[in-house]
């Protein structure tokens, strides 16, 4: 990019100014073949495809092989990556031990993720890149669910075989066979949050990796970075808020008051996006689907649409020009509600979906490493003695 610059003068030394950009909004700072933002138009491509074709119809592992290969699977790679990843999916027995501690000592979901994703490279063989990405990716699911029942004082469920990822994830998060209806809801969600340009996970990854570090520490990373509320951590907080809110008539008293704190509203506005998150459609139209024969869950549903519209409403009031829209977090809270879990899993379940966009971007970073090292502005004092 080529940026005017400046040439000041601070404590008797003359340098050049660049141009500094908060937040980096607007940097270029990797070419990538994984998936393509378009936030005017609302487009979002994951491996070349719209996300509405790719993430109703395709299975987790196909997605997985696209990312990862680039291409379509055929149905035998699809069955042998389905095998890979049902054979990877026990944790060590470290793990175990460590998450059994974590329990004990009432952590969160999101922070048992982060201590344990540490760990699952204890039995992987020293610089193999293709069995630890499948042992990181069969082992995230089986990490979230051991811990959700290690806190809930119950037995961990032994990972089934027979089952696809997503199916066994449901299963041994509940310890009961799910209904296709939800794993199909689930699969939705876990293609839908695969993997999204140049987020802030996924350049933490990146950073990780183009220093030559190891993929487990780009994933811990990658895993610290989704944790907070701007990112991955919004979608829990979204559906309190709808709870709170109640009822239809309530929502704008209710949305109207936090703006006047000056507060925001979990699941609206994004960095890139300045019309309707294209992945918010999908997921509504998943959580629509899931709740077709439900008569609570359509009222919930309600609701929520009508929140979303007094909230895009009021936030046009508010922040006029800013083009505040619906992102993904809304209605990821809304889905896997209905699918049963509770709002301590949302962004856990978030990180199982985005490993595969993960690896795949600290594969793709290190095909043409440059070590990433942006500058810092100096703005501090300049004395000339001690
Ligand atoms: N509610 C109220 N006001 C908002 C919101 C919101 N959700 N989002 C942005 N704004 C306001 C800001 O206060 C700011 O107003 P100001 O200029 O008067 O100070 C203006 O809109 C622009 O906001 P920025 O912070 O510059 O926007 P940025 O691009 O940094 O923020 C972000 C994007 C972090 C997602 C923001 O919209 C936000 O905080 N949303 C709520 C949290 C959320 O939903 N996070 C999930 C994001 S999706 C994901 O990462 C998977």
């Amino acid at each position: 990019m080529n940026e005017p610059s400046v040439t000041v003068a601070t404590g008797g030394t003359t340098e050049t100014l660049k141009k500094f950009r908060p937040g980096l909004e607007g940097v270029v700072a990797a070419e990538t073949a994984l998936s393509h933002v378009d936030g005017t138009r609302g487009v979002l491509l994951i491996g070349g495809y719209p996300v509405e074709e790719i993430a109703p119809q395709a299975a987790f592992e196909e997605v997985v092989h696209l990312l990862w290969q680039g291409t379509r699977a055929t149905e035998r790679e699809v069955a042998s990556l389905r095998q890979a990843l049902a054979a990877q999916r026990a944790l060590p027995a470290a793990t175990v031990a460590l998450l059994e501690r974590v329990a004990a000592a009432r952590k969160s979901p999101m922070d048992a993720l982060r201590i344990a994703a540490g760990t699952l490279d204890l039995d992987a063989p020293d610089k193999e890149w293709d069995g630890l990405a499948l042992r990181l990716v069969a082992r995230m699911p089986t990490v979230v669910a051991t811990y959700w029942r290690l806190l809930h004082g119950l037995t961990p469920v032994e990972p089934d075989a027979g089952l696809g990822d997503t199916a066994n994830y449901l299963y041994m998060l509940t310890g009961e066979m799910p209904e296709d209806a939800k794993v199909r809801g689930l699969e939705t969600y876990l293609n839908t949050v695969s993997d999204h340009g140049l987020n802030a996970s996924t350049f933490a990854a990146r950073v990780i990796i183009a220093t030559q570090s190891d993929l487990v520490s780009a994933i811990v990373g990658a895993i610290g970075a989704l944790k907070g509320p701007l990112h991955g951590g919004a979608p829990g907080p979204a559906l309190d808020m709808v709870f709170e809110i109640g009822r239809p008539e309530a929502a704008e008293a209710y949305l109207r008051a936090k703006l006047e704190r000056g507060e925001r509203l979990m699941g609206f506005g994004h960095r890139v996006y300045k019309v309707r998150d294209p992945r918010a459609e999908v997921l509504a139209a998943a959580a629509a689907e899931m709740f077709a024969a439900d008569v609570a869950g359509q009222e919930l549903y309600g609701l929520a649409k009508s929140v979303e519209a007094t909230a895009i409403r009021l936030l046009e009031e508010y922040k006029p020009g800013r083009r505040l829209q619906t992102n993904v977090e809304f209605f990821t809270a809304l889905l896997l509600h209905g699918l049963g879990l509770e709002s301590a899993l949302f962004t856990p379940t978030f990180a199982v979906g985005r490993t595969v966009g993960w690896i795949a971007h600290c594969r793709e970073q290190m095909a043409t490493n440059r070590l990433i090292r942006p500058e810092a502005r100096y703005v501090g004092p300049v004395y000339t003695t001690w």
